[in-house]
């Protein structure tokens, strides 16, 4: 040993604090926010960005040591363009991590293009339940639900309900088709029966003629996935056609969060179940919507907390990590271990990357989607077909 004690400890004081140097000096985290900024999920779009940087500014603007560096990209909610604007951000831009987006259709050419390259992509709403099916990868995450979580739990409150028959109407896409088949295995479960499934082309809202049919079929409950602009059509027109007075509508959650303003009277009342609700009155839920009011004089919804989960999810692998996200066995590991404290109440993250939570049962009240119960605890994806 040639070095004297005094000597090599200085020399280990050197090399600790080069680490924390090099440390310091980690080139700052690209994020590439994918989400529709036009069109009829636009408000979702801006919702999951305001939540998803309302909990990285709560975090001092770093993950695992790193700043913060945002590309975005307005995907349209367009399929057909899915590809090339994933592509833009993975081979262009060289983001460490994707976040994005609300339509299912463009969430599963996002994840295609994830798994191929390898960059870490967290979907902060799009319920297509091949992402966390056949689909699921080490680096592919959801911070949202499956397609089919939120329509099982309704299909199970419309049998317990009493209701008989039913028919469904939603856009013909995967979200609108998994939804519905969710609801019919809930609800034929519990002794229902679909008798007829109504369809129109994304994102059109043309519903005169399909609600004449359900007028005249007279079902127990008519089922419905729609969201944003359209939920907002939808549930006007339906209760325009005074379906409402005799036909109770229920559907998942997105037909009334974020659209009340502008449903007003005709979605008073109107049941549905989702992973967040009004009223849940926690101290954590408190906290982040007054944090999220005062900044952006808004109230929050789902879409909100679903883009502030995103963040901390991402940032309890970064910190796994320190910083390096190529380290994907860790940093999956870590996510996959958490117990996320999120607004919504706490969940963990299944094998396949989809939140096992709370469904509740909330109710139209005001300007507000009341929490009313628990529809279903601790639900969690059947993952059908993933291999991880
Ligand atoms: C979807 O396409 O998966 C989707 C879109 C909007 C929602 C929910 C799901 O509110």
């Amino acid at each position: 040993m040639s070095l004297s004690f005094p000597r090599a400890a200085l020399s280990c004081l050197a090399l600790a604090s080069l680490a924390s140097f090099a440390h310091a000096q980690q080139p700052a985290l690209k994020v590439g926010l994918m989400l529709p900024y036009s069109g009829t999920y636009s408000a979702l779009g801006v919702a999951i960005e305001n939540g998803f940087k309302l909990r990285v500014q709560e975090l001092g603007g770093k993950l695992g040591g790193r700043d913060i560096e945002y590309v975005k990209v307005d995907d349209e909610s367009d399929p057909a363009k899915a590809t090339d604007n994933v592509n833009k951000l993975i081979k262009r831009d060289n983001v460490d991590v994707i976040i994005g987006t609300v339509h299912s259709g463009v969430a599963m050419a996002m994840a295609k293009a994830a798994k191929e390259s390898g960059t870490v992509l967290i979907i902060p709403n799009a319920g297509a339940d091949a992402v966390t099916g056949p689909m699921c990868a080490q680096n592919i995450f959801r911070s949202s639900f499956s397609n089919w979580q939120p329509a099982y739990a309704m299909g199970m409150v419309a049998a317990k309900e009493g209701k008989k028959t039913a028919m469904t109407i939603t856009w013909k896409y995967a979200a609108g088709d998994e939804s519905v088949a969710g609801f019919k295995e809930g609800f034929e479960k519990g002794g229902g029966k679909v008798v007829k499934n109504l369809t129109v082309p994304f994102p059109n809202v043309e519903f005169q003629a399909l609600l004449t049919e359900i007028a005249a079929a007279k079902p127990d409950a008519v089922y419905s996935f729609f969201a944003g602009g359209g939920a907002v059509k939808f549930v006007k027109d339906y209760a325009a056609a005074g379906l409402n007075k005799n036909i109770p509508l229920y559907g998942p959650g997105f037909l009334t969060d974020g659209t009340l303003q502008a449903q007003g009277d005709s979605a008073q009342g109107m049941l549905t179940t989702l992973h967040y609700a009004d009223g849940l009155n926690t101290p954590r839920d408190n906290a982040f919507r007054t944090a999220y009011a005062t900044q952006y004089k808004l109230q929050p919804d789902v879409y909100a907390v679903q883009g502030y989960d995103a963040a901390q999810m991402l940032a309890t692998g970064m910190t796994a990590v320190k910083g390096d996200i190529g380290k994907k066995a860790e940093f999956a590991g870590a996510i996959e271990k958490a117990k996320i404290d999120s607004p919504r109440g706490a969940f963990t993250v299944s094998k396949a990357h989809n939140p096992v939570q709370d469904f509740y049962l909330r109710k139209v009240d005001g300007m507000e989607n009341k929490v009313v119960g628990v529809a279903v605890k601790g639900l969690a994806d059947p993952a059908r077909g993933c291999r991880m």
